[in-house]
């Protein structure tokens, strides 16, 4: 019986420290996240899309160590880190990709600022976000922000083409970025604010393709969906006037709105 008792307890004991790795494993994933996101915010500058196939050695590591440094000195007490971003650096050479990360894209694309959270620098709230395969189209993205800020913003795609590159200002702490997929694929959000500053939601929605609706009196309209900030841009402009005359010559009418009033 007592002998039972010793397996019985070296059997729990033994189931403890089972479990104990996977905690460990938990805390671990989410600090290897944020050198993921470090790297693809402030390495990948440089670094980004650099495909050689051919590994840095160890002596090139620590070779390297004052120019991980240079550009990122929080990283100099912390050789783990220093030792994360240049596996990390190896990744994108060997496999000419990001770094896969375990965060999962939620599936209507919202995401709430306590996801965020875990794709963001903690002090300088640089942010790196898989947002998951588009198909060819257009598409709106939606930023809310704890304060107004300045942010620039980086859409990505898997090949590193870039998609959206450009500086916002926040309104009402809301920043709207209209955008065209023309190569389906994964794509990454790229978030750099002037001064730190929480993302509270990041919401991705398709727009309406131009559309023709039946109108009551059975003429027909053809409703093109825009960018607010597109209205004024003169290509769009002139398609309107082109669009106009096709539409009117052939018994239709066009009208072109803005995407918030869609
Ligand atoms: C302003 C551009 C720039 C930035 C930013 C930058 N690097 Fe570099 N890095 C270079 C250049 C140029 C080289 C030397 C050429 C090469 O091997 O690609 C280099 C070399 C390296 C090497 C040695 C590579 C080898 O193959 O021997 C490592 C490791 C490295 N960088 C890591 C990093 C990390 C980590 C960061 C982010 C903290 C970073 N770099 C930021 C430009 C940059």
């Amino acid at each position: 019986m007592r002998e039972y008792m010793f397996y019985f307890k070296s059997a729990l004991l033994v189931s403890a420290f089972c479990l104990l790795p996977e905690i460990v494993f938990a805390t671990e994933d989410e600090a290897f996240t944020e050198s993921v996101v470090i790297f693809n915010t402030i390495c990948a500058k440089c670094h980004e899309a650099q495909c050689s196939g051919r590994l840095s050695f160890d002596d090139s590591f620590e070779a390297s160590v004052n120019h991980i440094v240079r550009y990122y000195g929080e990283a100099s007490e912390k050789k783990w880190l220093q030792r994360e971003l240049f596996v990390i650096l190896n990744h994108m050479k060997e496999q000419c990709a990001y770094y896969p990360m375990p965060t999962p894209i939620p599936p209507q694309r919202v995401w709430s600022g306590e996801m965020l959270e875990k794709m963001a620098m903690l002090v300088e709230r640089n942010y790196f976000i898989p947002i998951g395969s588009f198909t060819p189209g257009r598409y709106q993205l939606e930023l809310k922000l704890a304060k107004d800020a300045k942010v620039t913003v980086h859409l990505v795609s898997e090949t590193f083409d870039m998609v959206v590159e450009d500086c916002y200002f926040s309104s009402d702490r809301r920043i709207v970025v209209p955008f065209s997929i023309e190569e389906g694929g994964n794509h990454y959000v790229r978030i750099y604010p002037r001064k730190p500053v929480q993302i509270t939601r990041l919401a991705i929605t398709p727009l309406a393709q131009s559309s023709v609706i039946l109108e009551e009196d059975d003429s027909y309209v053809i409703v093109e969906v825009k960018g607010e900030h597109k209205l004024e841009d003169p290509i769009v402009k002139a398609k309107q006037e082109f669009a106009e005359q096709i539409a009117v010559a052939s018994g239709m009418q066009y009208k072109i709105i803005g995407g918030q009033e869609a």
